[in-house]
């Protein structure tokens, strides 16, 4: 036979082979108890650090631009965050945080500094205190301030908080009438450092929580709520952090009556930070890329991704033993996917956001609903053209990234109970990876509503998972569905839609018994009333 007759008589049987079915996997689950935790809103919190173009690009255009602004800050990411119910932003680091002097970012006389946590870049200090405060306020959020432990003072810190929250008759709250805002600030949370075992003053961790006990004495606000306060927690798996800054940071010491100090019964934290991301591999110096990766990366990720599970129990279990109340939250204020730099990109730890990114953050947020009771806000990093960003500008052009849908998909959870659930995934396996295949929360809101998320790892086969929704009374269902031809499929300025939710329709419900069907490689929401 020539060649081509080979070619032609292959294609000829290939046509004729039925079609190959995906394999679809069946899975159950019950509703076993309606008494979970509340989800915290502040799950859904958000990070912006002075850092490549988060701020100054993402944010801030300036009043003066022509990408239409208000008072500076971009009227389109307002609106698109504005919609996901944004709860609580951290600014201004990370580790800039403690090579920011705040005094520099206020007043008419803005001059320029040296970003040295990031590239040396030159900081303008034109996005200041009164510009964040601005921000938060025009997407409905509320500040988490980080004051600089690093390099600052205890001083510089103290007037922070007094500049920021001291009624207009007093000489720091005059400062900022004069400076364009007579109405104090309220600031509910404060950041004491950030990672200062690293960035932040490679700190051991008694001296740590030496500075904590000082700093957080003057952590105080002078109008509005009191400041709840969040000392600096571990790096992932350091769990002799946890240990050591619990033990030595969180309590007052034995005797201390004295009159002036009050609520002694209180911890002197409120929050314990933890910072965790995911990268494909379990190597900083080469994390993995961005687009283009196998199915063995794709793998290897939510294998990271669900370690969250872990540091949660892990370092949950140490808070326990010295605050079995849970009167501590635990915060993680740092979470998402980091990638090895893209060189064709703008640079500044900005990376292409994909599926894989949507499907890490909706088992992220999963792991967070299961932890409620301890993790009690969580920061993604970052907002806008940074990391696992919500949104990317390009000059006057802003897309939604699938990560930004999943925060969509999902803001109906925000305040409402946590379902407890029985569940058993059926297992996604390539090479010797395995992992759970899917990943499910439930939760009921304020009305009754009850609403469903399921994420699908696998990136080959559909599943059909059918919940027992036991004592719950529901007769309607409606839902969306996140997912995309490829792995690494994305939103481009010229393809923004690309991965963007759908009306879903896999849903069927009869009785008490819901079955969802939910494709390979996805993310699905329903909601049943
Ligand atoms: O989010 C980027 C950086 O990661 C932060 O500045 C730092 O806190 C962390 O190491």
């Amino acid at each position: 036979m020539t060649k081509s007759l080979i070619a032609a008589s292959v294609a000829l049987a290939l046509a004729c082979a039925p079609l190959a079915q995906a394999e679809t996997v069946t899975a159950t689950a019950s509703v076993v108890s309606e008494k979970g935790p509340k989800i915290s809103r502040n799950l859904y919190g958000q990070f912006v650090e002075h850092l490549g173009r988060g701020v100054y690009e993402g944010i801030w255009v300036g009043p003066d631009s022509p990408i239409p602004n208000t008072r500076g800050i971009r009227n389109d990411v307002v609106a698109a965050l504005k919609q996901i119910n944004v709860p609580v932003v951290r600014w201004p680091g990370g580790c800039f945080a403690d090579d920011y002097h705040w005094r520099k970012g206020v007043g008419p006389e803005r001059k320029g500094s040296i970003n040295s946590s990031w590239s040396n870049a030159i900081e303008p200090n034109t996005f200041g205190t009164h510009e964040f405060m601005d921000f938060v306020e025009q997407i409905g959020a509320a500040p988490y301030v980080s004051v600089n432990m690093g390099s600052g003072t205890v001083e510089e810190a103290q007037e922070w908080m007094q500049y920021m929250t001291a009624p207009a008759n007093t000489a720091p709250g005059a400062e900022r009438a004069k400076n364009g805002h007579p109405e104090p600030w309220k600031v509910p949370y404060v950041g004491v450092g950030n990672e200062s075992w690293g960035c932040g003053g490679n700190m051991y961790a008694e001296e740590y929580a030496n500075r904590f006990r000082q700093y957080q004495g003057y952590i105080k606000t002078y109008s509005g709520p009191r400041a709840y306060k969040i000392a600096t927690g571990p790096d992932t798996d350091d769990y002799e952090w946890t240990e050591t800054v619990m033990k030595r940071a969180m309590k007052w010491r034995p005797n201390a009556t004295s009159p002036i100090l009050y609520n002694t019964t209180r911890p002197l934290m409120d929050g314990l930070s933890l910072h965790f991301y995911t990268l494909p591999t379990d190597r900083w110096e080469k994390k993995g890329i961005a687009t283009g990766f196998d199915e063995s990366a794709w793998i290897s990720t939510m294998r990271r991704a669900l370690l969250m599970d872990e540091m949660i129990r892990r370092h949950g279990a140490i808070m326990d033993q010295y605050d079995p109340k849970k009167e501590v939250a635990l915060i993680v204020d740092e979470w998402g996917t980091w990638y090895d730099k893209d060189e064709k990109g703008p640079g500044g730890l900005w990376q292409q956001n994909t599926l894989r990114d949507a499907i890490v953050a909706a088992v992220t947020l999963n792991v967070f609903h299961d932890h409620a009771d301890r993790v009690r806000m969580a920061n993604v990093a970052q907002m806008v053209n940074v990391l696992q960003a919500m949104i990317l500008t390009d000059k006057e052009k802003m897309l939604l990234t699938p990560t930004y849908y999943v925060f969509d998909m999902y803001k109906v959870h925000q305040e409402a109970t946590a379902l407890k659930l029985g569940f058993k995934s059926p297992v996604y396996q390539y090479g010797d990876v395995k992992v759970p295949m899917l990943s499910l929360t439930a939760s009921k809101d304020a009305a009754g509503k009850v609403h469903v998320s399921v994420a699908n790892l696998d990136p080959n086969r559909d599943a059909a998972l059918t919940v027992d929704l036991g004592a719950l009374k529901v007769s309607k269902v409606s839902g969306r569905v996140l997912t995309a031809p490829k792995m690494d499929s994305f939103n481009s300025f010229d393809a923004p839609d690309t991965v963007s939710p759908k009306a879903y329709t896999g849903a069927k419900l009869s009785g008490s018994s819901l079955t969802l069907n939910i494709p390979a490689k996805s993310v699905i929401t329903v909601e049943l009333e």
